[in-house]
């Protein structure tokens, strides 16, 4: 490459030749940034695909985090891809209000209401004309999503208990990930699985190799001094895996 210019992007085949994951996804959550200076947390990650944004309301989770307000403010600042995740009850009630903040996907909780609102939450997401996904707590058994897995885009599996940043990785998730990939395919469905939770080029590695697309990490990318080499790090996690 002759200097000053610039190397073009390597084509999508050619990841899929040489067996890379081309289609992996990093989602770096903000939970772990400083909230104080969230304008350059968020320059910093710009190299990720989504952005995570952690929703908790003291009440479906022992924690309380961020909300439509702060929502609205990373809206004016980045074009990244919003992926929130909405820890909450009620997550029906919050619909509009957090489309309306600028979110991309709405991801909710499968155990945070009843079936009835849980079908209306799709359906309304859906009539907004924004994606949505469901996830499921670590004790909740995957074949709950299966009368609704061909409406989603998305379906999130923790792989900590929801609620806090940094902490363990739980292994026992990966059969979960793996049943739901293999319930995905088998389907031809284009919905995205995606994990979260104690995520690290590691964990990362173990994730892919069951079916996961998109990775979520907080501490392991914020607590990062180079953040784009960690989600970089992220992302060849995935080669040669699938
Ligand atoms: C936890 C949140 C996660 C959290 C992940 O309830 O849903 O998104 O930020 O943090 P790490 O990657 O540090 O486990
Ligand atoms: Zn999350």
């Amino acid at each position: 490459v002759s200097p000053g210019r610039v190397k073009p992007a390597l084509p999508a085949a050619y990841f899929i030749s040489k067996g890379f994951s081309a289609m992996l996804k990093i989602a770096p959550s903000i939970l772990s940034a400083d909230f104080a200076r969230l304008g350059e947390e968020i320059r910093s990650i710009e190299t990720a695909d989504y952005l995570h944004f952690d929703v908790m309301d003291g009440l479906f989770v022992p924690n309380i985090s961020i909300g439509i307000p702060v929502l609205q403010s990373v809206r004016k600042i980045t074009d990244m891809v919003l992926d929130v995740h909405l820890m909450i009850t009620d997550p029906l009630r919050y619909v509009s209000d957090f489309l309306s903040a600028g979110a991309d996907i709405l991801v909710f909780h499968i155990e945070s209401q009843a079936p009835d609102k849980t079908y209306e939450t799709i359906r309304r997401v859906r009539a907004q004309g924004a994606r949505v996904g469901l996830s499921l707590r670590p004790k909740t058994p995957w074949d709950i999503l299966l009368p609704y897995l061909d409406e989603l885009d998305l379906v999130l599996v923790m792989t900590v208990e929801p609620g806090f940043g940094g902490q363990a990785f739980m292994e026992d998730q990966l059969p979960k990930i793996a049943a739901l990939r293999r319930e995905i395919d088998r389907r031809g469905l284009k919905c995205e699985l995606e994990v979260d939770g104690g995520i690290n080029p590691d964990t990362a590695r173990l994730c892919v190799e069951a079916g996961a697309d998109v990775l979520v990490a907080g501490s392991a990318v914020f607590k990062a001094q180079d953040r784009a080499a960690m989600i970089a790090s992220l992302r060849r996690a995935g080669e040669g895996s699938r």
